[in-house]
């Protein structure tokens, strides 16, 4: 997603303004750019990646202390330097970035036009550029004021207004802005990690707040121009997990630290077996409703067969992109999870606003402190994965299926014993660590991976959510098409696509369902499947079927997905490598997807 940054204060903010976007570059972009306040405002913006616009700026010799900067994840109109942020207005009244999506924004164009503004991109940031010199009047903080009550959609806009030469303005509504307070210099930015080698005392600009900063002021006005007080927040977070300490990519990195991961997240929840929770569930509650995206939803779906499992209490699990807009039947006594990575997610954070609107106890599952999700659910419960850099998340996925886990425990544990489940949960990240040890096998197999067209993954039970986790992997980084699918679903349809020398992944780990699945994977090796097996260490059963069995530690079935995810991760990562592409920034994607 988008990423913004903004800095006035004493130094050159060039430099500081093109490290800080670097800092951004995790979340994905296609373009980026700067505006700085010189005698007039000098906007330098490039296409691709931020040293591209590092070259120009070598040609240029920019000097200036207040200016804004932005890497653009296009959305309206094609990743070039036209369409690059910041834009500025007509007569440069404003120059400006955004983060979200302008849902009016046609509308607005048109009117503009009406009125005889030109406009030179497809892009609907500069719409709010043209509209704010359309309607100012002389006063920064009434004039976005009466901008942003014009605007539809998702914003985090900072702007350089002429006329006030010494400052950065800025509004929000749905996207992420945070101010950095430093000492004769203040910051504005997408989220922490840009101005973390600055400052550690934040202030987490609310929707319809105004935010107004100087090098030695900071002002923040209320939807009606009243300045209002605001203190900053030290944030507790480091910069350590932004190394890659000798791994040549961060998801690498990140997959080899989930076991610490795994253990950090689980410390705060458990002391001497016993759970604690920063929550009780209601004593009524008869229903669990979970809300993700992509690899959330796939934690959301893994957690209903364990919390189904363990509890008896129905559990639905929804895309958040579905949950918003289906009208979704919530009752006074239900739990309504929802979990994301980045706390930012826009569909999930609109479902949570959805769940509360109906009445319902909102919990979130975040990695990302101090996150919009994390801020605005009933309850927060901490995934401590670190700063998670790779878009294709792995150790948080991890951490998430921790916290599902210790909740279905937990609320087991008002009428059985679950000594031994505790006991196997702290086991884990041991046999994490254990499972890693399969990566020089997964690398091997990734080289027959990297040249397939299409890759199935097929599972039962508690195994078939991993095989979408799988899948999902294996395609947002490598580009090579596959599907997750229900073992016993495939002859349904699906296996039609199987012919000679297709690639069919099994996973295995559920003895009940063990014959079941080798009834399927037989099926699928009559028909020329090449068949690589995941299965438990003590199973030898598949050696006579698969082409190649990999084999991981023994655990209760429920704890399973956490040692599954593992070969399945790496396999995606090395057949990324041996296609020669970067697994830490896929094309097309974003680390954090702010807008619907
Ligand atoms: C996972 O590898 C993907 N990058 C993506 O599906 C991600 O899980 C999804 O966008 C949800 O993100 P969140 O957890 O930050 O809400």
């Amino acid at each position: 997603m988008c990423g913004i940054i903004g800095y006035t204060g004493v130094e050159n903010a060039v430099p500081i303004l093109v490290n800080g976007l670097k800092s951004l570059e995790y979340r994905g972009y296609d373009s980026s750019g700067i505006a700085v306040f010189e005698k007039d405002v000098v906007v330098v913006k490039e296409k691709g990646k931020i040293s591209n616009l590092e070259s120009k700026l070598q040609n240029i010799q920019l000097s200036a202390n207040v200016g804004i900067g932005h890497t653009r994840w296009a959305t309206h109109g094609r990743p070039d330097e036209i369409n690059a942020h910041p834009h500025s207005s007509v007569n440069r009244t404003v120059t400006l970035v955004h983060n979200g999506i302008i849902e009016n924004y046609a509308e607005l164009k048109n009117e503009l036009i009406n009125m005889g503004y030109e406009f030179t991109s497809q892009t609907d940031t500069e719409v709010i550029a043209q509209l704010f010199e359309s309607l100012f009047d002389g006063n920064a903080i009434s004039t976005m004021i009466k901008t942003a009550e014009k605007l539809q959609g998702s914003y985090a806009v900072a702007m350089l207004i002429k006329g006030n030469e010494d400052k950065i303005y800025a509004m929000k509504k749905d996207s992420p802005l945070i101010v950095g307070k430093g000492e004769n210099e203040n910051f504005l930015a997408s989220d922490i990690p840009a101005i973390l080698s600055h400052t550690k005392d934040c202030y987490i600009v609310n929707d319809g707040e105004f935010v107004e900063i100087s090098k030695n002021n900071i002002k923040i006005f209320d939807s009606k121009g009243v300045e209002k007080h605001f203190t900053t927040k030290r944030v507790d977070l480091t910069l350590s997990a932004n190394e890659k300490n000798g791994y040549t990519y961060y998801m690498l990195k990140e997959i080899f630290e989930q076991p610490k991961a795994v253990r950090n997240t689980v410390a705060p929840l458990i002391s001497n077996g016993k759970i604690t929770l920063p929550f009780t569930p209601s004593e009524k509650l008869n229903h669990i409703h979970i809300v993700g995206c992509g690899s959330a939803y796939h934690v959301g779906v893994t957690g209903k067969y364990i919390i189904e499992e363990l509890t008896r209490i129905p559990v639905t699990v929804d895309i958040a992109s579905e949950f918003r807009y289906r009208n979704p039947i919530i009752n006074k006594n239900d739990l309504c999870i929802f979990i994301s990575q980045s706390g930012e997610t826009a569909d999930t954070l609109a479902s949570l606003r959805e769940a509360k609107r109906k009445g319902a106890f909102t919990l979130s599952i975040v990695n990302v402190p101090y996150s919009t999700i994390s801020r605005e659910s009933d309850a927060v419960i901490h995934t401590y994965a670190g700063h998670e850099i790779a878009v294709a998340t792995t150790k948080a996925f991890s951490s998430q299926l921790a916290v599902l886990y210790i909740l279905a425990l937990f609320i087991r544990s008002k009428q059985n014993c679950i000594e031994n489940y505790i006991d196997e949960l702290l086991a884990l990240p041991e046999k994490i660590e254990k499972t890693l040890k399969c990566e020089n096998q997964m690398k091997l197999l990734a080289k027959h991976i990297a040249t397939r067209k299409n890759v199935f993954f097929i599972g039962r039970g508690v195994d078939y959510p991993l095989c979408l986790e799988g899948s999902l992997k294996l395609k947002e980084i490598s580009y090579i098409h596959s599907e997750g699918y229900g073992a016993g679903e495939l002859k349904h349809g699906t296996i039609s696509l199987i012919e000679e020398g297709t690639v069919v992944i099994a996973l295995a780990t559920d003895d009940t369902l063990l014959g079941k699945m080798i009834s399927n994977m037989k099926e699928v090796a009559s028909r020329g499947a090449i068949l690589i097996a995941i299965t438990n260490e003590d199973n030898n059963e598949l050696e006579k079927i698969a082409n190649h069995v990999i084999y991981v530690p023994k655990t209760n079935k429920i704890f399973s997905p956490s040692l599954t995810a593992i070969p399945l991760q790496l396999l995606a990562y090395h057949t990324t490598i041996e296609k020669g592409l970067d697994p830490d920034k896929p094309r097309n994607l974003a680390k954090s997807v702010t807008v619907e």
